[in-house]
């Protein structure tokens, strides 16, 4: 299930930034959790819950989903809470928002926070909610992504803190990913700008389909 992240419709019921509604879904925490949650049981009235996962981002801050961190641990505590209890299949943790100090391009970049808003500098949703998915027996698997490097990917799997990371972007510019994570290739990086991530382009294969890959003979990246 997505749209629990980048202030999507379903994020917009869980912040009281963007939620301002006075009726059973809006106001507590319970409330603006609601909707989401009916969402996601109507879902399961369909799928088994081991096939279905959902994207979340307490720290994302598009379209007035920005929240003080208080609002986010204390909505995220509840509503994780309540994914544990459905037994999903995996939960994705994005920690879009957060200062990473490594954007890929201007299109993912967050806003600088409003006065009153602003989380801690080190702060990461995985630091904070990581043991509420990620504990011996847990149903559900724990997933992370947004801006992570193959390294930090390997780090946190062997700690044990994570059980699976995904890669978005760099599907994109590295037409061999896969090999070059199995080779230990390092990845290209967009030097194309951020526009290249949704178009529109002159041609279908632009941006698309036109990205060299790594050879492994000349070490060099060819078209
Ligand atoms: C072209 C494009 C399409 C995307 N579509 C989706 C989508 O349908 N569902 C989703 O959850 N995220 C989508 N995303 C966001 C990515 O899943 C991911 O959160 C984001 O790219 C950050 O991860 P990264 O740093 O590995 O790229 C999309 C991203 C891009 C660039």
């Amino acid at each position: 299930m997505r749209g629990d992240d980048r202030g999507y419709l379903l994020h917009s019921f869980l912040a009281s930034r963007s939620n301002q509604r006075a009726d059973i879904y809006g106001g507590s925490v319970e409330n603006r959790c609601r909707f989401p949650l009916e969402i996601l049981d109507a879902i399961l009235t369909v799928w088994d819950s081991d096939r279905v996962g959902i994207k979340i981002c307490p720290s994302d801050d598009y379209n007035d989903s920005t929240v003080s961190y208080n609002e986010q641990l204390e909505t995220y505590e509840y509503y994780i809470g309540e994914l544990m209890k459905r037994k999903l299949m995996f939960i994705n943790l994005s920690r879009r928002g957060c200062h990473l100090g490594r954007d890929q391009d201007e299109y993912f970049k967050s806003a600088p926070r409003p006065s009153g808003l602003e989380i801690p500098a080190n702060y990461e949703p995985l630091h904070h909610f990581g043991k509420m998915i990620k504990f011996e027996g847990s149903p559900t698997l724990l997933m992370v992504n947004h801006e992570y490097t193959v390294s930090e990917a390997n780090d946190l799997i062997r700690a044990g803190k994570i059980d699976l990371i995904c890669f978005g972007r760099p599907f994109i510019y590295n037409p061999d990913l896969i090999s070059r994570i199995r080779d230990d290739k390092p990845f290209a990086t967009n030097d194309r700008g951020g526009a290249v991530n949704y178009g529109p382009y002159q041609d279908i294969n632009e941006n698309y389909n036109d990205w060299p890959s790594f050879n492994a003979s000349t070490q060099r990246v060819e078209i």
